[in-house]
Parts: structure tokens; sequence; C-alpha cells
């Protein structure tokens, strides 16, 4: 078990299941030990600065989504990067040792500017991205990280950059943090696709059971399988997936079923929404009671902002001790 934990998401979107089992069912786990759950709005920013989204509201209802998924801000320290400046005063301290190449070569940066076409991401912001992600692991001396795999370079940027910090500076500031890798596999989206909410095919921890049902009733199934008499083949079909999950102790008469035509994809639809109603619906009720105490929400979040600043002051000073400044 680790000692200290600590991971991030963006706040540019509401969460949607993907995230949940993705991350928030695993963080859930890791309250036992000293954690800290971090909305990274600078982070956002370095991709959404031309976009009209406001982070601040969005901010919010992540939080909403962190609390109905059952996280409890009593056991972990739930926070807001930008009220916590450290992050940016450490980001700009790393920036500084930090090697350019270390950067260009960083897999995610060239995939990003080629996937969301029409941004300017070749910023300075951008490329830095990693850097500061590595001053949030680091402010907090975390020994576990839990990400899923797309955030491995940048887990591996953050144990460098310790590494050259603590060399430099003769000083065991810095801890390397492990990378606790989220073992779920990718989650279909309702067009089969990853879920993601760039591909609009997202079942959003804020939808009503109906809007649940309506969404699965849409979702795409067997390509293979245009007529009710045709064989179906479970393997490629999103809509078993969710039954996997969701349904697991009948998912193998689903699959016999479906191979054998003796199930059709409506009630086979039908049958998939009421189990992951089942899951959504307390999420989504507990969120409206959530939303009808925003300010609460946002109040929590600044208290949660002191206690991670309180970590984080102290880390900082050391780090600006070693280098030899103020
Ligand atoms: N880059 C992460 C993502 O896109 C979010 C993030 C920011 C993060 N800071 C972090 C994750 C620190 C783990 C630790 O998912
Ligand atoms: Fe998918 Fe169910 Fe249709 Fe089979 S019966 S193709 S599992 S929706």
């Amino acid at each position: 078990m680790p000692k200290r934990i600590l991971s991030g998401v963006r706040p540019t979107n509401k969460l949607h299941l993907g995230n949940l089992l993705g991350a928030l069912e695993n963080w859930k786990k890791l309250e036992s030990a000293e954690s800290y759950f971090m909305i990274a709005d600078w982070h956002a920013l370095t991709t959404e600065y031309e976009s009209k989204i406001k982070i601040k509201e969005t901010v919010i209802e992540v939080v909403i989504d962190f609390l109905a998924a059952g996280l409890d801000p009593n056991t972990s320290t739930i926070f807001l990067q930008s009220l916590v400046p450290e992050h940016a005063e450490l980001a700009l301290l790393l920036s500084i040792i930090t090697p350019l190449s270390w950067l260009e070569r960083n897999p995610t940066y060239k995939d990003q500017i080629k996937e969301q076409k029409g941004k300017e991401l070749a910023t300075h912001g951008f490329l830095g991205y990693p850097v500061l992600q590595a001053a949030d692991i680091l402010l907090y001396k975390a020994n576990a990280v839990p990400v899923g795999e797309d955030q491995l370079p940048h887990l591996e940027l953050a144990r460098e950059i310790a590494r050259r910090f603590n060399h430099l500076y003769r000083k065991n500031v810095f801890v390397e943090a492990e990378a606790l890798l989220t073992k779920v596999p990718k989650l279909p989206g309702v067009d089969g696709r990853k879920m993601s909410k760039s591909y609009g095919n997202t079942i959003d921890l804020s939808d009503s059971p109906e809007e649940v049902d309506k969404k699965v009733m849409r979702m795409v199934t067997d390509p293979a399988r245009k007529r009710r008499e045709d064989l179906g083949h479970p393997d490629v079909c999103p809509v078993y997936y969710f039954h996997t999950i969701f349904n697991q102790k009948n998912h193998e008469t689903v699959a016999q079923e479906c191979r054998q035509a003796k199930r059709g994809c409506v009630e086979c639809k039908q049958e998939m929404a009421s189990y992951l109603v089942r899951f959504t619906k307390p999420i989504y009720e507990r969120r409206k009671e959530l939303e009808r105490g925003r300010s609460k929400i946002r109040e929590m979040l600044v208290e949660g902002s002191k206690k991670a600043r309180s970590v984080a002051c102290l880390t900082l000073a050391e780090a600006k001790e070693a280098v030899g400044i103020a």
C-alpha cells in the first residue's frame, strides 16, 4: 500500500462513466493512504485557452462528480490546482532545470498537436505540460500516482526531473513517484469507439436514468447482426461489454443467447440499461442533492486547497533553499 498518493483530472468537461471506472473507482480504493485529488485547471487551460468554456464552472461540476461518485473530502484532500499557487511556482523552477529535448520527445505533445486539430498547441505552456504535472506530484512527495496508461510518459518525466534536481543540488528534496496503473480496459462509448467527450459518445454521471436509457437504446451493436435471426458476435458488441461490467452474474447467458440468436438487440439493450441504471441512479440522485448546495462545494474546495497548500509550501521552501533563492 502506498503512503501518499496524488492524482488529478483536467476539468474540461463533466465526468462520464469512463472516467468513473477508469479513475474514480480506483481512487476510492486508495483513500486509506494519504490521498490528494486535484482538479488541474491550469492543465485544462493549456488546451482550452482559446475556447469559450468556463473552466471555473466546469471545476464545480467535476467536484460534484467526485463527491457523487463517493470520494470523501474528510478522508482525502480534494483541491483546486490554481488555489495552490505553489504549483505554478515550482513549475517555473522545474522548467529551468528541464532540458528542452526531454519535452520535445514527449509522445503526448506530438500526438495532441496532431489530434486536436484547429488548436494552436505548439505553445510554451503546452510543451511544459509535463513539467507542471511533475510539480503537482513532487510538491506532495507522493510515492504513487494512479493514472491510465496514456499518462506513463508524464510520470517517467516527473521521475527524471526529480532525479535531476536531487542530483544537481545534492539534496533529497523530491521523491520519485511510481505509477499505479489502472487496469480497467477502455470503456466503449455509445458508438463503440473509446468513450470520450471529443467523440460525443459519453454516458455522463449527470445523465438522468431516462437519458441513460435513451443513450443505451441508441448504442451500436454487432454490425453483422442486421436481422433478428442473424447469429450475433457479443465480443464485438459494446452493449455486451457493458453487460460484462454491470451484469456480471448473467453476462455469459447473454453471450450464449446472442450467439444463438435467442435474444434480440432491443431486449438485450433494455436489460443492460436496467442494470446500468441501478448503478448510475444513486450517483445521479446524489448529484442532484449536491447541486442544490453549490456554494458549499466551492467552500469545500477552498478548504481542501488550504490543506494542500500547507504541505505544498513546505516542499517549495525546501526546493528554493536547495537552489539558493529567496
Ligand atoms: N495530465 C493528467 C491527465 O490528463 C491530469 C493531471 C494533472 C495529473 N496533474 C496530474 C494526473 C498529476 C496525475 C498526477 O489525465
Ligand atoms: Fe449485442 Fe445483445 Fe445484440 Fe448480441 S443481442 S449483438 S450482445 S445487443
